[in-house]
């Protein structure tokens, strides 16, 4: 357990009023991440962002397939986080500010809340995400549940909260569950994850969770929501990217939508896509959309990566481990990181 003895409050940067939302880039970002990745062949590959289902339609879709009995990725990783709650929570000091990178539902982080809340530990507890009525909806629950926690909401992109971060000097936990960092090729990947591991001070922690899981069964299977639910959650991101366009460039009749699974070998991973194929030829001349028929979109692209690849990660972020929890039920891990 950490002796290092900390103020109550994080020093020089600014609370807001409890229970807030600070606005800090609302969803400025979403046009043009969805623009980035859907024009410009990152990579050699077209791909429809996660941003485009971070809208509340969207993220109300997701929740309710986490509740699937397939989808063990929610429910494994909830269980670590209940049978190692005190193990984890001995890591984070009075007077830290936790940022939740992505924080979607709070069922997963609920048992970290409430072990720092069992232990009467003053915290600042900041969820990040892209849509502001998700926040409020989540929020409502945790002021009420909370009296030393103190909640808030970031509304906002990574980059955002990344910016937003820097004013704070006192102590810093950065949350990263269900694989949020990291899951993406290497290069992205790493890049992505040494934003946050930069925005670190000796002394400050992120928990990362990952799933690891390369059964090729279960993992196609929990992507197979009954009655095609997985499917219109996937297509909400097409249509939603339309508004975010501002064309209604996407019809659904042009597009076939099937999944995929494949054991990359370099770095070894388990990666599992959704894929729109164009079935005739796609044009837009606004927005400089030209899509040939048979072209692909990936979409809601995950990398199961073994523990080791992960390691690399961390190692080129300029992080390291200091404890490793593994999921009761399944190859799900969280990692503790610090600086190195
Ligand atoms: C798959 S959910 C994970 C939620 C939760 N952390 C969990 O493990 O269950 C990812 C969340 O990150 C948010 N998100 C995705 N990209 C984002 C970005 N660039 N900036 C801010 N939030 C983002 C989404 O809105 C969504 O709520």
């Amino acid at each position: 357990m950490p002796t290092k003895t900390l103020p109550e409050i994080p020093t020089g940067g600014q609370l807001p009023e409890f229970g807030t939302i600070v606005d800090i880039g609302g969803t400025g970002c979403m046009p043009a991440i969805t623009k980035e990745l859907l024009l410009h062949e990152p990579a050699g590959r077209r791909i429809l962002s996660v941003v485009t289902l971070s809208d509340y339609p969207g993220l109300k879709l997701w929740s309710k397939l986490t509740h699937s009995p397939t989808y063990y990725q929610t429910s494994d990783e909830i269980l670590l986080l209940q049978n190692y709650a005190s193990e984890i929570c001995d890591f984070v000091v009075a007077g830290s500010v936790i940022v939740d990178i992505g924080s979607g539902g709070l069922r997963k982080v609920m048992p970290l809340l409430d072990e720092l809340e069992a232990r009467e530990m003053t915290v600042y507890y900041f969820a990040l995400d892209l849509c502001k009525e998700w926040l409020d909806d989540d929020l409502k629950k945790l002021t009420s549940r909370y009296t030393h926690l103190r909640c808030f909401g970031l509304w906002g992109s990574f980059t955002d909260g990344l910016e937003w971060i820097k004013q704070f000097t006192g102590p810093k936990v950065f949350l990263s569950l269900g694989s949020t960092l990291c899951n993406n090729i290497i290069p992205v990947a790493s890049k992505g994850l040494k934003l946050w591991a930069d925005a670190m001070a000796p002394g400050d922690v992120m928990l990362l969770g990952y799933d690891s899981n390369l059964n090729e069964e279960k993992v196609r299977k929990s992507y197979e929501a009954p009655d095609g639910e997985f499917d219109g959650f996937i297509r909400h991101g097409m249509e939603h990217s339309n508004m975010l366009l501002q064309r209604e460039w996407y019809k659904p009749e042009d597009w076939e939508l099937f999944r995929e699974a494949e054991f990359q070998v370099e770095p070894p991973a388990l990666v599992h896509r959704f894929v729109f194929r164009a079935q005739n030829d796609v044009k837009d001349e606004v927005l400089g959309i030209d899509f040939k028929k048979g072209e692909r979109i990936i979409c809601y692209e995950s990398f199961k990566y073994p523990a080791e690849v992960l390691k690399q990660q961390f190692d080129l972020a300029g992080l390291h481990q200091k404890a490793t929890w593994r999921s009761p039920a399944s190859d799900i891990r969280e990692f503790l990181l610090v600086r190195d």
